[in-house]
């Protein structure tokens, strides 16, 4: 099956911090995947632009080493890579001072007209700066949207500093907040699942629901990551989007649409909707942890506090969360939340696990009822899996089986799964938000994290230390045990 392709107006993609992990490991080789699948026009450029005084050359080169390491073959023929790397340039820009504003402007006004994205892959400290010049020279046209990276902001107050300065050039309409997991291929198949089948939507409530859990789990460590990785910590890098997202997908009510409003405002309700952690809670509803030497991938692996030479830090690289949606629908329904670096697997995935039955007709050689599960994986493998109680093959008596209804996406629909960036950066250049956050989406998620990030604070406890390869720290077992219910093992 061949994935069907939306052509798209030509365009000139800006990438501020060009020359960093994201744009090399990302947003290059999706762009680059884009092209050979012939969703860019002719005309379309990507432009670099950072710091470093580079040439159009030597930029090419490091875009060129890029698909290199993150495309296989056979996706790479010379000729193809060549043309591709035509589209692209580079222009050296001071971004917190003058330099290469006016060098930029030039490029852009040789079609003043044509659909602009820039594409700020810097920190959200720079956020401001860069808008501010790019309005500044008059940059910031009518075709033109920014695209910004999570997070923004480390709290509540820095978000609101954040979206004002993000605001006063580009107005919300033309504003991106991405977040990647909501590109993912099987977190839209939610949206599908729930609202193009009868099936779910009349048991996806607290009358048939036990509780729900999203786990995103990594094996790897912070990498090259630890300057930034330790100014944030897992409830700001995972959990504030990544997995409130998750959960604001899988909790909405159905939008009236797929606008993009439509689904934010009813993402926005249920961030309103949750309920706040107190100093009081904290203790029983949240469990930091920071990994420990152990195994991971096969082999030993060092501390977080080795890795980032600091014995003191205190920042957690694993969290797990009990939220509660106060409303009608998920009343007394926890939803519990994990991520983690270093952890036993990698794996992400959004369990519903549904009440058990309310009375078994079946004697007790049958065996045991398990109460049915519907399993979304987002990764690695994607698909849904539906567990179900049936009757074991053959003479013998009523015995009863829990088997799975599986449903590969790779093995059904055969094509390529596209990297989320791929499809998100092209929805910039349709002009739909529909998969992006919008301001109040990041602010109401914040005032929620918010009460968390200052209990902890107040507490200054270290996190729990797990070794590296394993679960994370056992606290995070004993929180859903004590509400008698348990992770879900198939994961593991
Ligand atoms: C990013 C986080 O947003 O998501 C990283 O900053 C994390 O710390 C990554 O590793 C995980 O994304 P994925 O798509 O590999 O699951």
């Amino acid at each position: 099956m061949v994935a069907r392709v939306i052509a798209v107006d030509p365009f000139d993609l800006v990438i501020f911090g060009a020359t960093g992990d994201l744009a090399g490991r990302k947003l290059i080789p999706a762009m680059y995947f884009r092209d050979i699948a012939g969703q860019l026009p002719e005309q379309a450029r990507i432009i670099g632009a950072s710091r470093r005084k580079l040439s159009d050359d030597d930029f090419q080169k490091l875009a060129r080493d890029s698909i290199e390491h993150h495309v296989k073959q056979p996706d790479r023929a010379p000729e193809v890579v060549e043309k591709f790397l035509r589209r692209i340039s580079y222009v050296p820009v001071d971004v917190t001072g003058e330099g290469g504003w006016t060098d930029l402007k030039d490029k852009l006004d040789e079609d003043a007209d044509r659909i602009r994205v820039f594409y700020l892959a810097t920190g959200p400290d720079l956020f401001g700066p860069i808008c501010g010049q790019l309005g500044a020279h008059g940059m910031a046209t009518p075709n033109s949207r920014v695209v910004v990276e999570k997070p923004i902001g480390k709290g509540l107050d820095s978000a609101l500093a954040v979206n004002d300065e993000i605001g006063r050039v580009f107005a919300e309409d033309r504003v991106y907040r991405i977040d990647h997991y909501l590109g993912k291929e099987t977190v839209q198949n939610l949206m599908a699942l729930r609202f193009a089948n009868a099936l779910f939507e009349p048991v996806w409530n607290a009358a048939h629901v036990d509780h729900v859990q999203i786990t995103v789990a990594e094996t790897l460590g912070v990498e090259g990551r630890a300057g930034y990785y330790d100014t944030a910590g897992a409830l700001r890098d995972m959990a504030q989007n990544h997995l409130l997202q998750l959960l604001c997908m899988t909790a909405m009510e159905p939008p009236t649409s797929l606008d993009a409003d439509a689904v934010r405002d009813e993402k926005l309700k249920v961030l309103q909707s949750l309920k706040p952690i107190t100093p009081q809670t904290v203790g029983e509803r949240t469990v930091r942890g920071q990994y420990r030497a152990g195994a991971s991938a096969g082999g030993p692996v060092g501390g977080y506090l080795d890795e980032l030479g600091n014995p003191d830090s205190h920042t957690e690289t694993f969290v797990a969360l009990r939220a509660d949606i106060a409303n009608w629908r998920w009343a007394g329904v926890p939803f519990y939340l994990r991520t983690g670096k270093r952890l036993a697997s990698r794996v992400s995935e959004i369990v519903v696990q549904f009440r058990p039955i309310p009375h078994s007709v079946f004697g007790g050689n049958a065996g045991p009822i398990v109460a049915n599960q519907l399993v979304i994986r987002l990764q690695p493998d994607e698909g849904v899996r539906l567990w179900l109680m049936i009757k074991d093959p053959g003479p013998g008596g009523m015995r009863l089986q829990h088997v799975p209804l599986d449903m590969s996406f790779a093995s059904v629909f055969n094509v390529r799964n596209p990297d989320a960036y791929e499809r998100l950066v092209m929805d910039v250049v349709r002009g739909n938000q529909t998969l992006f956050m919008r301001r109040d989406e990041v602010e109401a998620a914040w005032a929620w994290i918010d009460p968390i990030l200052q209990a902890w604070a107040a507490t200054n406890e270290m996190p729990k230390p797990y070794t590296s390869g394993t679960w994370g720290p056992s606290a995070a077992i004993a929180m859903v045990e004590r509400d008698g219910r348990t992770w879900n093992e198939d994961a593991e």
